[in-house]
């Protein structure tokens, strides 16, 4: 066991010593440079400081730093009046970076350096026992981890508000027939109820990333220290809990270096972007005069400068083009990280500003992807015509041969094929061609099939479950309300 060692606090100075003064910014870094006797070149300052992005963090690491002081006084490694000036100087201090009077300082490189710098101005010599027993290597990988379960809090309300607003286009449209594609060619009837599923169920499996990614991610690193533990009798458990965290990380050297969790929200994040995309894709199709399926509000359309007839869904074009910045934010940090050896190297301060790009990009990408589906239209009528178009019944015919004449299925394929080419060649739908005409090819054909060959009769058949049929899309979305809201 190890025996507990007292810091107490002595009598405040006005100044503290570890103020960076502009004359001591000369000599060397104030907070580390006790061995050194030059400062450091201005281009090797500029490399090395993080400030101007790390300042996002300073919330959690008031919050990280307050839970280690407490803890401290607890373990009586820190004397409690310390430990007081210490707590209300870090809260003084939040306030005055909420409130925006903060000045951060380049020369104390990050935002870790730049609180305990201010807190010293504040408090004096006291700001400096703060730091026993950690490192600014597990307090940044614990606020890092902080702020990433916030953002993966945040992300998931937003997904949910987007499933929400899909949900209601999907009930709207629950009856509306369109037609559905593969290889972009018209395949057979579908609801656009049953399109826009698709897409609450990808968000529903994005939020269970999430989901997991956050479990996985709630170990404290904060007391591994440098790299290898500390000597003074700290409390893990006490921080890891004060913080939310499920249980302090089990192997220091481990949890200062390790940032799989960044990775996970960014892989999460791209296959979420990825979903983002592909409905950007599919709004930027519909709209187009070409198909003419839906039309974006003029809230979410945007004119030519030169062309006045245009209506451009810049929205949903830049929707899909920042999921480029979100996947390369990923490939930008596991590049990052292949190769480094265990534990800290300076490598890993490369790790903020693609997190935060890509939780910046995705949330205005998921905002922007809300409202834009929120009032779009459905231009039913043109659906329908074009549901009707390109032969999409002709599986129900080759089904319908199936089940009323017993031919097995191959061949009703082969028949109905040959339907489709002597429709192509009249011009006209497959519901068009006369009894007469179909009997020509399959003497059996009665007049039943009829019955099969329309759009609407096409989708109330597919009732399977998992499938395209109104009353399915109805049930779907009560219990995908039940599943995600
Ligand atoms: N700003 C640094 C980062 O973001 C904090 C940790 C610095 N650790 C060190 N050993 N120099 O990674």
């Amino acid at each position: 066991m190890n025996e507990k060692k007292i810091i107490t606090s002595k009598q405040k100075p006005k100044t503290a010593t570890i103020l960076p003064s502009e004359e001591s910014k000369k000599v060397a870094n104030t907070m580390w440079g006790g061995r050194f006797k030059d400062s450091p070149d201005v281009l090797m300052e500029n490399i090395n400081a993080s400030i101007d992005f790390d300042q996002r963090l300073y919330i959690q690491d008031i919050t990280a730093s307050i839970a280690h002081c407490k803890m401290l006084v607890d373990q009586k490694i820190l004397d409690t009046s310390a430990g007081k000036s210490i707590i209300n100087g870090l809260k003084e201090i939040k306030n005055e970076i909420d409130k925006g009077s903060f000045e951060f300082k380049k020369s104390l490189e990050d935002i870790h350096l730049n609180i305990e710098g201010r807190l010293a101005e504040k408090i004096g010599d006291d700001a400096g026992r703060l730091h026993t027993a950690r490192s600014r290597n597990d307090q940044v990988a614990t606020d890092f981890k902080l702020w990433v379960r916030d953002a993966i809090d945040t992300l998931d309300e937003e997904l949910k508000n987007f499933q929400t607003a899909i949900l209601d286009q999907a009930e709207k449209n629950a009856g509306t027939i369109m037609p559905g594609f593969t290889h972009l060619q018209a395949a057979q009837p579908i609801t656009v109820g049953h399109h826009l599923l698709a897409y609450v169920e990808m968000l529903g499996r994005d939020r269970g990333r999430l989901r997991d990614a956050r479990a996985r991610l709630n170990e404290s690193p904060l007391g591994s220290a440098a790299l290898a533990g500390t000597s003074f009798p700290i409390n893990r458990e006490q921080t890891a809990r004060e913080l939310g965290f499920d249980r302090p990380s089990a192997n220091s050297m481990d949890a200062v270096s390790d940032r799989d969790f960044a990775l996970e929200f960014l892989s999460t994040a791209s296959i979420t972007a990825l979903h983002l995309s592909r409905l950007g894709e599919e709004i930027v199709i519909w709209c187009s005069a070409q198909f003419d399926f839906a039309r974006l509000s003029d809230a979410f359309s945007t004119g030519s400068s030169i062309m006045p007839q245009k209506r451009n869904p810049d929205g949903a074009e830049l929707v899909r083009g920042k999921s480029g910045r979100i996947i390369a934010s990923l490939i930008n940090l596991i590049t990052v990280i292949k190769g480094l050896p265990m534990a800290y190297s300076k490598d890993l301060q490369e790790d903020k500003e693609p997190v935060f790009e890509a939780a910046d990009s995705l949330s205005i990408s998921i905002a922007v992807m809300t409202a834009m589906l929120k009032d779009m239209e459905f231009n039913v009528q043109n659906l329908k015509k074009a549901a009707e178009s390109g032969f999409t019944t002709a599986t129900d015919l080759a089904d319908w041969m199936v089940r009323v004449l017993n031919i097995p299925f191959r061949k009703a394929h082969n028949i109905a094929g040959q339907m489709v080419s002597i429709a192509e060649e009249k011009g006209c739908r497959l519901d068009e061609l006369s009894l007469a005409e179909m009997k020509a090819v399959e003497p059996k054909f009665t007049n039943d099939v009829f019955s099969v060959l329309g759009v609407e009769e096409s989708v109330t058949s597919r009732n399977s479950f998992g499938g395209t049929a109104p009353q399915n899309v109805k049930n779907a979305i009560k219990k995908a309300r039940e599943r995600f809201l």
